[in-house]
């Protein structure tokens, strides 16, 4: 029996009684039921009741070549029918991940030529903190082991994942994170640069919190600093162009390995391979997962740097982690045939020459004149619009949270998929967004700001 021989009620309530969802308040889902997505072509998505929706989200980061795409559903069948399934443990490998490895290879800064697969950005980045400091270990300096990130990060939802984030909320759950992760302050120029502070000068002062962490702790119990490249889950935070390579910098200086969590930004997003290349960084390790397949079969690759595999591979030994579906042959194969498409359709080059600029002035053009919105800001396809009660004090409406939340309902029944996170409504389109899909969204978001302009002012 199909989906279809199901009413949306019944959809609902079998979904209430039996499927717990992620990041999702149970109790209000039950009341509210959700909303089921069934279909999907190019940009947009439908519901089971037929409604389309302009996917500013890219599903969850992910989509990045859109949806509907056969070349990828062929690619897995036809491994499929092949070999659906070998490890890559035991001295074993199998083709699609072999392959897959050298393109990234080819397509990764330069310092950065070998792979481990595992199906999450969350997994990806336990491997990275084992990974570190099992290094550190191995260089006979077991101590050098704290690992600092910023809050508000968000590193994925395992425990190691959750410990590295910087998500209060998540934190609180955890009752007890992976010791000796510390977190500083984020570079969000927006709420924390001081009055009359430049870009520059604030992003060297973010810059400056990784190094007094590195000072209170002492450079010789520090194994690696951590960040996305562009903070995504914590409200498209973009930093300014001094803040990478005086991070950088910091991290050379006191011999701290320097991880990227590349998880949103990596495969296109910011109009480079990597957002890496974009800020100009060579970092020892880079996360990546989501738009690896745009979304299509889960994989992830953390991309690891020159230095560690070096001493991993000449003094390491037997490096004891591993996942049954590490370099998944199917997903490996979906993967191949992702970065095939995105590289004849020249999407990286469009991010960076056309639909981002064009994106960046449609932003400043068409929504940052809005009575509530206090800031909108971009990089390559990702953007972000603060909403505020007040444009010049930057008050926020109370409670917190409430007001995007509203902006969000309204774009959504105008047929625009985006996400509320805290007072900022957030977008990562898929790369395949057009100056006419730009254009598109930015009518239906103005459509859905001034609805919530109306319902905010009556409260
Ligand atoms: C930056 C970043 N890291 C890690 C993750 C976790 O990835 P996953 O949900 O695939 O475990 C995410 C997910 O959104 C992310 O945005």
């Amino acid at each position: 029996m199909t989906y279809q021989n199901y009413s949306l009620k019944q959809l609902q309530q079998i979904d209430a009684a039996h499927h717990l969802h992620p990041f999702t308040d149970h109790k209000e889902l039950r009341e509210a039921g959700s909303r089921i997505i069934t279909h999907a072509n190019g940009p947009f998505i439908y519901d089971s009741e037929g409604a389309e929706l302009l996917d500013g989200m890219a599903g969850l980061w992910c989509v990045n070549i859109g949806y509907g795409r056969d070349e990828l559903a062929e690619a897995a069948y036809a491994q499929m029918k092949e070999l659906p399934y070998y490890n890559s443990f035991f001295k074993c490998s199998t083709p699609t991940p072999v392959l897959l490895s050298k393109k990234l290879a080819e397509i990764a800064p330069k310092n950065v030529n070998q792979v481990f697969y595992g199906s999450s950005g969350s997994e990806a980045n336990d491997t990275a903190l084992r990974l570190v400091r099992h290094y550190w270990v191995i260089e006979g300096k077991p101590e050098k082991n704290r690992v600092i990130s910023r809050k508000m990060a968000y590193h994925g939802s395992t425990i190691a994942g959750t410990s590295l984030g910087g998500m209060d909320a998540m934190h609180k759950q955890l009752n007890g994170a992976v010791p000796n992760i510390v977190h500083v302050m984020m570079p969000y120029a927006y709420e924390l640069a001081l009055p009359g502070e430049s870009d520059h000068d604030f992003g060297l002062r973010a810059a400056k919190s990784v190094e007094d962490a590195i000072l209170e702790a002492g450079a010789d119990k520090v194994a690696a600093f951590i960040g996305e490249p562009v903070m995504g889950a914590g409200g498209v935070k973009i930093p300014p162009a001094s803040y990478w390579p005086e991070v950088q910098r910091i991290c050379r200086k006191y011999d701290v390995l320097l991880m990227l969590d590349e998880v949103i930004t990596g495969y296109g997003r910011t109009g480079e391979w990597f957002a890496a290349q974009t800020f100009g960084i060579e970092p020892d390790t880079i996360t990546t997962a989501k738009a690896l397949t745009s979304g299509y079969q889960p994989l992830s690759a953390l991309l690891v740097g020159d230095r560690i595999t070096s001493t991993l591979v000449d003094k390491g030994g037997e490096f004891n982690h591993g996942y049954t579906y590490s370099g998944h042959p199917v997903a490996c194969a979906v993967a191949l045939k992702n970065l095939e498409i995105i590289e004849q359709e020249g999407l990286v080059d469009r991010v960076r020459n056309d639909t981002g600029p064009y994106f960046a002035k449609a932003l400043q053009e068409r929504i940052a004149g809005h009575d509530l919105v206090g800031e909108v800001r971009s990089i390559g396809l990702m953007g972000a619009i603060e909403i505020v009660k007040d444009k010049a004090t930057k008050e926020r409406f109370l409670p917190s949270g409430s007001a995007a939340v509203t902006v969000r309902d309204h774009a959504i029944a105008s047929g625009m998929m985006l996400r509320a996170t805290g007072d900022t409504m957030i977008l990562s389109p898929p790369l395949i967004w057009t100056r006419d899909t730009i254009d598109m969204a930015c009518e239906r978001i103005g459509k859905a700001l001034d609805l919530a302009q109306a319902d905010l002012r009556k409260r």
